[in-house]
């Protein structure tokens, strides 16, 4: 028997950073990059195959896998909430389109592929919920102190208005609208960036308590205007979170190329996505002009461009 499942994967809108200090966020599902977790039947234990954008590990039995690598904690869990007791003979593989450390949710769309594809290969059902908490727990060896934005918005797979601890949210997109998403190709561990966060932080929480007051009501505006339809005003606040997020101190070069470039090809806004200092940045486009700005980004030196629509069913199908 052979089984397969997937999960995909993730950018946020608007409220990174921030959303770790409590301040809402956007994030929404991207499809077209994604993770596949395939199970089958085999002898001897679990065994583990990677083939990752970033990261490819031969076939390994779990057994040699350090107890804190992701894998091995995500499989763990979720055979543990299968009631599997006994070490199954399974080999897993996991095919991934998402870079590894760009922002765009890599870590928990493999998380959530894997605790898919277990359940259906063994019969049962895990909800998105019970999914969600467990990638939680994996994303914080990722991460250290993860707002848990990332696990939420994958395993529910919608556009997600997020506070932590405890809002969340699905929200409607009357109106449809269109991003390009851009790779810096640096890749740039979340851990890093929210660690060094952290520490300025510290160092001056007053100021950043107000940066990060900024970033909140930034995203509330933009949940807003996503509702009421008019996700073509989002232009002007993502270039106003982007100023903050380098205020903050999480922007670099690259980016800010990357950025200038978005601009000057037609997009109405522009703003890092993830983490920073590296990853991904989003621009917003219009079918009109979503050529001209993807050619701009690869003329700037971006390493791959996808462009995606961002569109949801009312929240009454929501969580
Ligand atoms: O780089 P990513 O997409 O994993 O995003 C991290 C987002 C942060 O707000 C910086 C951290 C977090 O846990 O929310």
């Amino acid at each position: 028997m052979k089984v397969s499942a997937q999960a995909p994967g993730k950018i946020i809108l608007f409220g990174e950073h921030a959303v770790v200090y409590g301040r809402p966020a956007i994030a929404v599902p991207v499809a077209q990059v994604n993770v596949r977790a395939t199970v089958e039947a085999t002898g001897g234990g679990v065994t583990v195959e990677s083939r990752e954008r970033g990261r490819q590990t031969p076939q390994t039995p779990m057994g040699d896998l350090a107890d804190d690598d992701p894998l091995a904690a995500i499989i763990s869990r979720a055979l543990r909430s299968l009631d599997i007791a006994d070490s199954p003979n399974i080999k897993i593989t996991i095919e991934s389109t998402i870079p590894i450390a760009g922002g765009l949710g890599s870590g928990a769309a493999v998380s959530t592929a894997i605790a898919r594809a277990l359940a259906k290969y063994f019969g049962r059902e895990l909800t998105a919920p019970q999914i969600s908490a467990m990638v939680y727990e994996v994303e914080k060896i990722h991460h250290g102190t993860p707002s848990g934005i990332d696990n939420t918005v994958i395993a529910f797979e919608k556009p997600v208005y997020y506070v932590r601890p405890h809002v969340i949210e699905t929200f409607s997109v009357p109106v449809p609208f269109r991003l390009a998403i851009a790779d810096t190709g640096i890749a740039s561990p979340t851990k890093i960036a929210v660690g060094d966060v952290r520490r300025a932080w510290e160092a001056d929480k007053a100021k950043y308590e107000s940066l990060f007051d900024r970033c909140g009501d930034i995203a509330k505006q933009a949940r807003a205007l996503i509702e009421c339809g008019q996700p073509g005003e989002l232009g002007a606040l993502m270039n106003e979170n982007h100023k903050v997020l380098r205020e903050i101190g999480v922007s670099c070069a690259e980016l800010e190329t990357l950025l200038s470039a978005a601009i000057k090809g037609g997009a109405a806004g522009a703003k890092l996505s993830g983490a920073g200092r590296g990853g991904n940045m989003i621009a917003l486009v219009t079918e009109a002009n979503e050529a001209n700005v993807r050619d701009a980004l690869l003329r700037a030196g971006a390493k791959r461009v996808v462009i995606t629509e961002v569109s949801a069913l009312p929240p009454s199908t929501g969580f």
